[in-house]
């Protein structure tokens, strides 16, 4: 177990801490292994009614691990055996209400996870992007059904083909979220609401979200993603994207073809 994901269960209530504030929370395999366990742990037992997620110190995500996308570029295996889609798999399965709270940066997988929350709670100053284009790669957990299904096709692929950030009263004005409050109010609002959602019938607010999400259908979804995403990941443009990160500059597509 990493100590970059914290739990503690409280009144009904999962919390779940990406805790590598110094990556801006970008999270690594150990890390999904984590975050699959503790939303496996949210379905399985019945003390947790409600999972919310959160990060500690100033940002929310900062997406996947590029140097994890580096060394998995590297290697030949099937991404669906990978542990962010033993996540996504959890998240898809997720009958239980979820919350996140989302202060400072929420990149990549930081803002699809969105996607797959019931309430969300951002920070006005918060920014949310998915530039997954800009690394030369493609959208996944379902965000290529969820994403436009909630802001509209024309948001939605500018989010992904231009790859900037959203604040977070935009993301409120375009039905990302439900509250965009100051920083400083972000966890205790979100943790507010999902302690209400705790109380609430358990069978009664499943079988709610059972009813508003074709779970089939994201999972069979995330899958095609995932070849996408994976045959993309090895390509000579994500290398050169994942190599420009590290050396801190713009990458270069003028070659690619
Ligand atoms: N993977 C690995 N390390 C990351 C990271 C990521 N996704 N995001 C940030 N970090 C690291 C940086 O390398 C830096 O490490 P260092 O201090 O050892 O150099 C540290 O976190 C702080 O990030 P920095 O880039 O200096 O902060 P910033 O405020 O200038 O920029 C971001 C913030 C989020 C815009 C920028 O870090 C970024 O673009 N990160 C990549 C986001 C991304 O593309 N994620 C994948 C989406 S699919």
């Amino acid at each position: 177990m990493t100590e970059h994901i914290k739990t503690e269960l409280d009144a009904g209530v999962l919390s779940v801490s990406l805790n590598r504030a110094d990556k801006k929370n970008a999270i690594t395999q150990a890390m999904y292994a984590a975050l699959a366990e503790a939303t496996e742990r949210a379905k399985a037992d019945d003390q947790v009614r409600v999972i919310l997620f959160r990060g500690e110190g100033a940002d929310f995500c900062a997406g996947n691990d590029i140097m994890d996308f580096l060394s998995i570029s590297q290697t030949s295996g099937d991404l669906v055996e990978m542990g962010v889609f033993r996540f996504l798999k959890a998240l898809a399965d997720l009958d239980k209400p979820a919350v996140a709270a989302v202060r400072g940066r929420a990149v990549g997988i930081g803002l699809t996870l969105l996607l797959h929350c019931d309430m969300v709670v951002v920070g006005e100053e918060a920014l949310l992007s998915a530039p997954f284009i800009n690394l030369a790669l493609a959208p996944e957990a379902a965000s290529t059904l969820l994403l436009p299904a909630i802001v509209g096709h024309a948001r939605a692929y500018e989010i992904f083909a231009l790859g900037e950030a959203i604040d977070g009263r935009t993301a409120l004005n375009w039905g990302l979220a439900n509250r965009a409050v100051a920083d400083d109010q972000v966890d205790a609002i979100a943790l507010d609401l999902a302690r209400k959602l705790a109380l609430r019938a358990p069978n009664s607010i499943r079988q709610t979200k059972a009813l508003m999400r074709d779970t089939a259908a994201i999972w069979d979804l995330m899958q095609r993603e995932a070849k996408v995403f994976g045959s993309q990941m090895r390509s000579p443009e994500a290398i050169e994207a994942f190599m420009a990160f590290t050396e801190k500059r713009p990458p270069d597509f003028s070659k690619a073809g």
